[in-house]
């Protein structure tokens, strides 16, 4: 082989291999270089670093699966050993990276955002423990989490707040989801803040709390207005944001359709075959003295705030699912799957049956099942 022959072969490899880092090579503000590598898919590295932070929650759980199964390495930081596992599997070796932490610990969180392009805030809970008080979790741990993401140098930054997030709310977790955004938004420039409806899905609080404990739903008369969402349309959304950036913006995600808890108790009983509740309606005052009462043991029943949120209508504001790529589904598509197993044996592969939807409900949003 000649000379000038090999020279040529030198002068093609270095131009195919500049072609390849002009392509895959970004240089985000943080300096970080993102090279993806190979097609879509488990196997692949798209060259993003994720953190995703309540990442073992019911909607944590299927964000690390969609962000995996893209190929994005996912550090998720976990508290108790055993609710991290199952994530694990969900990704190729060395992508799913557990770290230990305290949303205490500004060290540990430091060490969490160090390597990532993408922050994913969805701590969150519904509900106040001797350890951890609303405000604690939803404002001064969000906060903390933005700031640390936005001294790291961390180019993005996803908070998950709610729906009905109001500074006004009787709610104290909607109060503090609306003080958390704030600080989010004072702590890091350009934050993006998903408002989600209440979540159904397998894990959920929604579909299996009314299968198990209709009473609790009837409080109102059952006439409270909510908006329920797909956990997975959600999850979807926030994958989706991993290529289209929405940075600044706040984004409602309501259910399709605003629906009633009575519907939803009929749909749930309908679909079960389990006759309905025939409990009397609880007054507020009586709720509010058993959620009290039920504070004495450690592990979560119903809490007083959960009462309050029972007489708020989820908010009205309208959806903004169409500039993040995803069509909601309506809650008759899937609930089978979830309450499939509250059916008894001789019940449980016979066909589903919907009840009728409330006309009103019908006429306000149009129905899109
Ligand atoms: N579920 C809904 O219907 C709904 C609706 C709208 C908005 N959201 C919001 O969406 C986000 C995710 O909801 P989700 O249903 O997935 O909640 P979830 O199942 O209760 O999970 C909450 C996550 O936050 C973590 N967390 C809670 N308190 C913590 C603390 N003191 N220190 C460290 N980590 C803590 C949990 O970690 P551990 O596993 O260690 O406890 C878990 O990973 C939350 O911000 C929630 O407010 C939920």
């Amino acid at each position: 082989m000649t000379a000038s022959s090999n020279l040529l072969r030198i002068h093609h490899a270095i131009n195919r291999q500049s072609k390849r880092a002009y392509h895959d090579l970004i240089t985000l503000p943080s300096k970080k270089p993102i090279i993806s590598q190979g097609p879509p898919g488990y196997s692949a590295v798209t060259g993003h670093v994720v953190t995703v932070f309540g990442c073992t929650g019911f909607l944590g759980r299927y964000l690390v699966s969609k962000l995996a199964r893209q190929g994005t390495q996912v550090i998720v930081p976990y508290r108790d050993e055993d609710e991290k596992r199952h994530l694990k599997p969900m990704g190729d070796l060395g992508q799913i990276v557990p770290m230990e932490w305290d949303i205490r610990n500004e060290n540990q969180i430091a060490e969490c955002v160090r390597h990532s392009d993408i922050v994913f805030n969805l701590v969150g809970r519904d509900y106040a423990t001797k350890s951890f008080d609303f405000a604690s979790v939803q404002v001064d741990g969000a906060e903390r989490i933005a700031k640390i993401a936005a001294q790291s140098g961390v180019p993005r930054f996803v908070h998950v707040s709610h729906l009905n997030a109001s500074a006004t709310s009787p709610s104290k977790l909607y109060q503090t989801k609306a003080e958390g955004e704030e600080r989010v938004n004072t702590a890091f420039k350009g934050a993006t803040i998903i408002r989600p409806g209440p979540l159904y899905g397998y894990e959920d609080k929604l579909l299996n709390n009314l299968a198990i404990w209709p009473i609790w739903w009837k409080l109102n008369d059952a006439k409270t207005r909510t908006r329920p969402v797909h956990v997975m349309d959600v999850a979807q959304v926030l994958a989706n944001l991993v290529h289209n950036a929405q940075q600044g913006r706040t984004i409602a995600l309501p259910g399709p359709s605003t629906l009633t808890y009575e519907y939803l108790l009929d749909l749930v009983s309908s679909l079960t075959f389990q006759p309905p509740s025939r409990a009397p309606v609880v007054p507020k005052s009586v709720a509010l003295a058993v959620a009290k009462a039920a504070q004495a043991v450690w592990w979560p029943l119903l809490s007083p705030d959960e009462v309050v949120r029972r007489y708020i209508d989820d908010a009205d504001t309208p959806g903004d699912w169409d500039s993040v790529g995803v069509t909601p589904s309506e809650i008759e598509q899937h609930a089978i799957q979830y309450v499939r197993r509250y059916r008894s044996a001789e019940n449980f592969s016979r066909p589903n049956v919907f009840p009728p939807r409330p006309v009103l409900v019908e006429e306000e949003v149009g129905l899109g099942f």
